[in-house]
């Protein structure tokens, strides 16, 4: 009976949401919805998921219908919040408005605000995402568009721009935190004044950047504008408007334009195989360009995560906000200076400096009068009011107010030391008084006997205690440091290998929450501790759900250890060729070549510096419970330091996918991993390694095959046999040409893994490619083939003699 009601009550709701206007008999409240007629925007009471301090709130929002995690395009902030959507009502007002109202306290929490020529008006969530409000008789005359005041979100339609009779313009303005839509401090616009740039502004007072303004065809500072092919778009500029509007070239792409509450903009794209929202491009290009985001006293760090920290002596102001993303609050001093603290000054030791090289220097800098750096430490410390100062060869500068827009470990414009000033008691380390001494020599034995015990008890407790206070900071993001007893003691002292590669053995682990682990030993690093810690942080930091996730580290001696998660499937080369019994279906099959190229491409254009993998191969893509691909042993390379030839020689498994460039000896770009990524493809393809495709004892390469059989349209062929046909043939021809572009001999005509992934996403179209050059020598003398399946054997024997190899290279491009 029961189930049977609540099917009834379902079924009403579903109807009642059938219905995209709302007009003056059909108000509406509680948990009771408007649905665009192509159901693609959805209008209705909305709590953000993450609130803390403000849970329990709700908003009028429109929502994207058919993606599962509510995302919101538009929302109507009020000053008092709706804590329960029953007692409110969005409703036609008897001046013609779209009103909310607090039907409780009978009162108005937020109006459309414009003045109509007649009452009888309606509401109507259109496919756009836009709620317009126009004349019930007459739907032409529109009064209102939701889409003309945007939030946070510049929806494909909407125009951002200034009204030049109005001087009223449209401003893009993220959300206070994640868990609050009212406005927060950033906010992109055109310029006011007139020019044709747009600007992103701190406060509405600070630009940190600018598109450059409108030169025709694209914006002079957006240079990618240039390489659109996914969007229509046009600037207007006359004498009564200036906007920028954008389309979609293919209706069925969701796309959203947002500006982050970390003040960046994004343009993100919705990809419903792999159900996320995909990021393709932000700007600023890093986060710490955003100006002041770590509010006063916080500081900017590309390195680590999160982003924001407290500068020493300092702590969060507002720790909610902070976990939330919002750091506008910045941080609080935890000990008053000397002059502040009005106590008899007496006892207090005057306040001292603590150093903080190579940083930005904060803002609002003021100069002062001083000609040695001990003059300028002086002048600050006379003015209660001076919070830190620099002496550089332009002279004193002193900070008499909050620091903000610091940035750590920085070398670009604006670099230099700064002299932060903290109460005596900040910077102590060893306070000695003669208290203290008497103490000590009284307590001396009982101290001796405490110690005693606080030794047996760590040894006691030692692994244990270590492990679970570890383990708790990974949540938050920051790299592990570990002993290399403990690695010892969760690997069961290595005796689990999971497998060897270029850099090292990796052996299996299981920490004593039970999470397991990978632990890789590397060989053959000889660097000093410093840069080993500042690359493992750079790869910490570099985490894409395509890459394999680095937990922590062991440097103790001469002794170098990775962590990283572990991947129950093992990798690609395990279940790809024959061996295994199942064979990877076509769909596995093609998200991992999607998620590789996702992973390598956030590898060389997302993150801070680019990333050349340098062995992308099936063994170093790993797979998940599953089978989501991460790329392993990236920045490795780096690890090893520039010396390349060096990787080459270590490089004993790979065998096939090594670009030409690397043994012509030109510079190795991000291309030489889209040429390997390209011959991994058609591995995928045929699950089988490319050398091993002879019949009849003719070796056959496979991609030589692979590319004549494109040209004649017969790829089937060339499908795993195992999978009996089963494969979407658009997908088979993408993947096929892809990887016949990425082996392409001139670097420049390959792909990049952005567009990799739009042709695999099916964004972009591609041409058909032309068989590469050394392929077709390759092609007709069976001989050569050993330039590829041999090359490993060849390269360790060669060790580094460069001229050796090239020999080999031109004698196999000389046959062309
Ligand atoms: C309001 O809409 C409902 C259903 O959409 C309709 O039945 C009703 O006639 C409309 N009322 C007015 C005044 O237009
Ligand atoms: C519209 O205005 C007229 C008078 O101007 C008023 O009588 C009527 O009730 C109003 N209609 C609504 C739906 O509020
Ligand atoms: C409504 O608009 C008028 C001007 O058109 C403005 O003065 C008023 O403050 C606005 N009211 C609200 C609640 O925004
Ligand atoms: C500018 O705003 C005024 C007043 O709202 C409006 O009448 C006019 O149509 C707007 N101009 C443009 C080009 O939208
Ligand atoms: C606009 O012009 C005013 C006055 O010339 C100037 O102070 C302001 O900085 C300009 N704003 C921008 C964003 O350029
Ligand atoms: C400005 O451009 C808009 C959009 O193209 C157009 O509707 C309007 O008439 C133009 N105004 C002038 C004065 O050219
Ligand atoms: C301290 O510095 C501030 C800001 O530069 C200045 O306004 C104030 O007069 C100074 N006070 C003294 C006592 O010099
Ligand atoms: C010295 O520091 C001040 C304050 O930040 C800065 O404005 C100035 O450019 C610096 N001068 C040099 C030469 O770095």
């Amino acid at each position: 009976m029961a189930p049977f009601f609540f099917l009834l009550l379902l079924g009403q709701i579903l109807l009642c949401t059938a219905v995209d206007t709302i007009n003056s008999t059909t108000p509406f409240s509680g948990t009771q919805r408007i649905v665009s007629r192509g159901s693609k925007f959805t209008l209705g009471f909305y709590s953000p998921p993450l609130g803390s301090s403000i849970s329990g709130s709700y908003y009028i929002a429109i929502w994207y219908s058919n993606i599962p995690q509510v995302t919101t395009v538009w929302t109507a902030t009020t000053d008092v919040l709706v804590s329960d959507p029953t007692t409110a009502s969005l409703r036609i007002a008897s001046d013609g408005n779209l009103v909310l109202l607090d039907q409780a306290k009978n009162r108005q929490l937020w109006s459309t605000n414009v003045s109509t020529i007649s009452n009888s008006t309606m509401a109507t969530i259109k496919d756009t995402g836009s709620l317009e409000l126009t004349d019930a008789s007459n739907p032409s005359i529109v009064y209102w568009r939701s889409i003309d005041h945007p939030t946070n979100t510049w929806l494909p339609g909407g125009k951002l721009g200034l009204n030049k009779t109005t001087r009223v313009s449209q401003r893009l303005v993220p959300w206070k935190n994640n868990a609050d839509p009212s406005p927060g401090l950033f906010s992109l616009e055109l310029d006011p004044n007139g020019t044709t740039q747009y600007f992103i502004q701190w406060d509405e007072s600070i630009s940190y950047w600018t598109s450059g303004p409108w030169n025709g065809n694209i914006f002079s500072l957006v240079p990618e504008m240039t390489s659109n092919f996914r969007y229509n778009f046009q600037f207007i500029n006359n004498d009564t408007e200036s906007y920028f509007i954008y389309s979609m070239k293919d209706d069925s792409v969701i796309s959203r334009f947002i500006i982050d509450v970390t003040g960046q903009i994004k343009q993100l794209t919705w990809v419903d195989s792999s159900k996320q929202w995909i990021m393709f491009w932000a700007q600023p290009r890093t986060q710490c360009e955003v100006y002041a985001l770590c509010g006063a006293y916080g500081s900017c760090s590309l390195t680590a995560l999160p982003y924001c920290n407290c500068i020493k002596g300092f702590s969060q102001k507002f720790q909610s906000d902070w976990d939330l993303q919002d750091y506008s609050g910045g941080c609080k001093r935890n000990v008053p200076l000397q002059c502040q603290a009005n106590s008899n000054s007496a006892k207090t030791q005057p306040d001292k400096f603590y150093t903080m090289g190579g940083v930005r220097l904060p803002d609002n800098a003021q100069s002062a009068l001083a000609t040695s750096s001990e003059e300028c430490k002086v002048a600050c410390l006379k003015n209660c009011s001076c919070n830190a100062y620099t002496y550089n060869s332009s002279g004193c500068f002193v900070w008499p107010g909050e620091l903000v827009n610091l940035q750590d470990e920085y070398s670009g414009n604006g670099v230099g030391t700064l002299f932060l000033r903290l109460a005596a008691s900040e910077l102590q380390d060893s306070k000695k008084s003669k208290a203290a001494i008497i103490g000590a020599v009284v307590g001396g034995v009982a101290a001796v006997l405490i110690i005693l015990a606080i030794v047996l008890f760590f040894l006691f407790q030692k692994c244990r205690r270590d492990r679970t206070l570890r383990i708790s900071k990974t949540a938050g993001g920051t790299l592990i440091a570990f002993r290399y007893s403990d690695l010892q003691h969760v690997t069961k002292n290595f005796s689990e290998k999971l497998g060897g590669g270029a850099f090292g053995s990796v052996f299996k682990g299981k920490l004593p929450d039970s999470t397991a682990i990978a632990v890789k030993k590397l060989d053959g690093l000889h660097q000093g501790e410093k840069q080993f810690r500042a690359e493992v942080s750079t790869i910490g930091t570099t985490q894409h759900v395509n890459l394999v996730r680095l937990l922590g580290f062991c440097s103790e001696g001469s002794k170098r250890l990775l962590v990283y998660e572990f991947m129950p499937k093992g990798s690609l080369e395990v279940q790809l060729f024959p061996g295994e019994k199942t064979a990877l279906s076509w769909a596995t099959r093609y998200q991992i070549a999607l998620g590789t190229a996702r992973g390598l491409n956030y590898l060389h254009e997302k993150c801070r510096d680019c990333i050349i993998h340098c062995d992308v191969k099936p063994d170093n893509i790993l797979l998940d419970e599953s089978f989501v691909p991460k790329v392993s042993d990236f920045g490795l390379a780096k690890l090893l330091g520039r010396d390349f030839s060096r990787v080459l020689t270590t490089m004993r498994g790979t065998r096939g996918y090594l670009a030409p460039e690397w043994i012509s000896g030109v510079p190795i770009t991000a291309k030489a991993d889209v040429f390997s990524y390209g011959m991994m493809l058609f591995e995928l393809i045929s699950g089988r390694r490319n050398a091993d495709h002879g019949e009849e004892g003719r070796p056959a390469f496979f991609p030589t095959l692979a590319a004549s059989k494109l040209h004649e349209g017969d790829l089937h062929t060339l499908l795993d046999p195992r999978l009996n046909g089963d494969a979407n043939p658009d997908e088979l021809t993408r993947a096929c040409k892809v990887a016949c572009w990425c082996i392409q001999d001139d670097e420049s005509t390959r792909p990049t893994t952005g567009q990799i992934v739009q042709i695999l996403e099916g964004f972009l179209d591609v041409n058909m490619p032309p068989v590469p050059r050394s392929l077709r020598v390759l092609g007709e003398s069976p001989d050569v083939i050993n330039f590829f399946s041999d090359l490993s054997s060849s390269q360790t024997s060669q060790t580094q003699n460069s001229t050796t190899t090239s020999q080999t290279h031109s004698a196999t491009s000389g046959g062309s």
